[in-house]
């Protein structure tokens, strides 16, 4: 199993969007793939048409409750692609045993797991997402949210992950509205500052966002044309052609070693 989380310490960039869909497209390819959700706003379980209402076991259950971890993967309407979602609330999350959390999810039986966090990947959250994780993409970079506080983000998100030993895939950049800022020297430059290597550039897509307010979807399935379906495809190709070599066999023993080596 490869464990995958998409990181950086920002909200609203496309994060949950940008992991479902890989999550998607790698399914439609037939790897077995699951999602996690921990998040208390459940935006990736809405996304995939699963809520609290037609769920009777949830991560929360499994974690705080000792229930079997299998009881909570669901099918989607995708083949092959499954969610755990949360049932958690802020205070929940906030109490949730990362080895715990480890243990149970390094059970999981799929081919790729993704952990898809709330907003920030800083504190809990990262050892929930970047300390559980043997991988992760960085960002989505957002330029409506400005590229310069996005890179300093994303510097910051990139010596977490090396403290957490969690190895980077790449970065995207996402919700691209002035591309022509974006030259080929300044993505040189930025995969040279990041030391990793640049994945997707997405642009910003006015109706996606207009028709996800109403009501969330998977562009894989509402647009599979579209540019957003088409880059993170990209990075489904290129995740399936195979993964760097990782240290991090056991999450659980990982984050046991790392907290006792701070204290
Ligand atoms: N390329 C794009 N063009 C237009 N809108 C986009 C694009 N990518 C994402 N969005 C929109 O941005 C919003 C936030 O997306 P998403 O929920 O995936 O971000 P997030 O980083 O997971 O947010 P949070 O930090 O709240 O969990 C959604 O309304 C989504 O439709
Ligand atoms: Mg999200």
């Amino acid at each position: 199993m490869h464990s995958i989380t998409v990181a950086i310490s920002k909200g609203g960039v496309g994060k949950t969007l940008l992991l479902a869909n890989v999550g998607a497209s790698l399914a439609s390819r037939g790897s077995k793939v699951v999602l996690v959700d921990t998040t208390e706003t459940m935006h990736l379980s809405r996304l995939l048409g699963v809520n609290n209402r037609n769920v009777k076991v949830t991560l929360e259950h499994v974690v705080k409750r000792s229930l079997v971890l299998d009881e909570s993967v669901y099918p989607t309407r995708f083949p092959g692609l499954h969610l755990i979602p949360s049932g958690i609330t802020l205070k929940d999350f906030l109490e949730l045993n990362p080895f715990k959390f480890a243990e149970k999810l390094s059970s999981v039986d799929c081919d790729f797991l993704f952990i898809d966090v709330p907003y920030a990947t800083v504190g809990r959250a990262a050892l929930l997402s970047l300390g559980f994780c043997q991988y992760y993409i960085l960002g989505p970079l957002d330029q409506t949210q400005g590229m310069t506080l996005c890179i300093e983000e994303g510097l910051n998100t990139i010596d977490l992950a090396a403290l957490l030993k969690t190895v980077p895939l790449g970065f995207v950049i996402n919700k691209v509205k002035e591309p022509d800022k974006l030259t080929n020297e300044y993505l040189k430059d930025l995969e040279q500052l990041f030391q990793m290597k640049c994945l997707a550039v997405i642009h910003y897509i006015q109706k996606m966002e207009e028709a996800f307010e109403k009501s969330p979807f998977l562009p894989l399935e509402k647009n599979p044309e579209s540019e957003f379906t088409r880059k993170t495809e990209s990075i489904a190709d290129f995740l399936q052609r195979g993964m760097p070599r990782t240290l991090k066999t056991d999450a659980a023993e990982f984050l046991h070693t790392f907290i006792r080596e701070k204290r």
